[in-house]
């Protein structure tokens, strides 16, 4: 297979740091570019982190600063309870060598696209502002994308921040619902799918032994992933958001899907509901229902393992 191109809009995030290893270490993927975003982290660290991680992966990737705020509502506060105050649990800051690009990451996402039509599958696994500012930018992106794989929202599930809200879509609401408006090929993967995909800190220190620097980076950051876990959600491990995201861009076939035109609430108490939309027009998109669960483990680990 063809290596494919990929671009990571992300808000790193300790999740977020899983799928740029997963992305950076597999032989079937070309991570072409990171875009980073505020969310879980303010964008100072976001943007500060993506970078950190190329560096942990010793790869050259460029990194561009996105948006440090939502399109229409007041931010939320930053996951510092989830993901820590610089975004990997306890681990401290580090200040990466490389410099960011001078280019907006909005703009960068649409000279890639351009320069690289039909090629390019883009992955954001933070809040979509980056994305409804590129398509505003550039709409005739919509048609030069090969498709947008999101992690965002629950279709069915119900939310992760509130009863119906999940996090990357509630810290900006009316970017996603533009989103979900275009006319491009979008696959969700939302909670429905990624919660039920748990990896434990055996799991992690395993993967410490097998690869040193990457492992114990990830062992150490999800400590504290797994401690907010325990506490707020009552499971003894940690989601996998973020990576299996990006392993639904190149393993598709892991997930099984429903086809329903998607809108977001935009009205509080539901504000940030992925709903199916049912009076506007809007282009079926891709929603991830269930999962191969140790498949898509196993691909992680082992992709992990044998990459570095
Ligand atoms: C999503 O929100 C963030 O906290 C994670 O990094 C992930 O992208 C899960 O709801
Ligand atoms: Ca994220």
């Amino acid at each position: 297979m063809k290596c494919q191109k990929i671009i990571i809009d992300t808000d790193p995030g300790i999740d977020d740091a899983m799928a740029i290893f997963f992305a950076g270490l597999s032989d079937k993927l070309d991570l072409v570019a990171m875009t980073s975003v505020f969310g879980n982290v303010t964008l100072d660290i976001a943007t500060r982190n993506a970078m950190v991680l190329a560096e942990i992966l010793k790869q050259k990737i460029p990194v561009s600063r996105g948006f440090s705020k939502p399109l229409v509502q007041i931010p939320n506060p930053v996951s510092d309870y989830v993901h820590g105050e610089e975004g990997f649990g306890d681990i401290p800051a580090r200040e990466p060598k490389s410099k960011e690009l001078s280019i907006p990451a909005h703009e960068y996402i649409c000279d890639l696209i351009n320069a690289n039509v039909g090629e390019i599958i883009l992955c954001p696994v933070g809040p979509l502002t980056n994305i409804a500012m590129a398509l505003r930018h550039d709409p005739t992106i919509a048609a030069k994308v090969k498709s947008i794989v999101i992690m965002g929202g629950g279709v069915f599930s119900g939310g992760n921040v509130t009863e119906y809200a999940e996090a990357n879509i509630w810290n900006d609401p009316h970017a996603a619902d533009e989103v979900f408006a275009a006319d491009w090929e979008v696959t969700v993967i939302g909670l429905d799918v990624t919660q039920k995909v748990i990896c434990s800190h055996s799991e992690f220190s395993e993967l410490s032994r097998n690869v040193p620097i990457i492992g114990s980076f990830l062992e150490q950051a999800t400590e504290f992933y797994i401690r907010f876990y325990k506490e707020a959600v009552g499971i003894d491990g940690c989601q996998m958001h973020d990576p299996i995201t990006v392993i639904a861009t190149i393993y598709p076939d892991l997930f099984t899907y429903e086809y329903h035109p998607i809108e977001v609430c935009l009205e509080s108490p539901r504000i940030g509901e992925t709903i199916i939309c049912k009076n506007k027009k809007r282009r079926p998109a891709k929603v991830a229902v269930d999962v191969d669960i140790d498949a898509v483990k196993k691909i992680f680990f082992d992709t992990i393992k044998t990459g570095f």
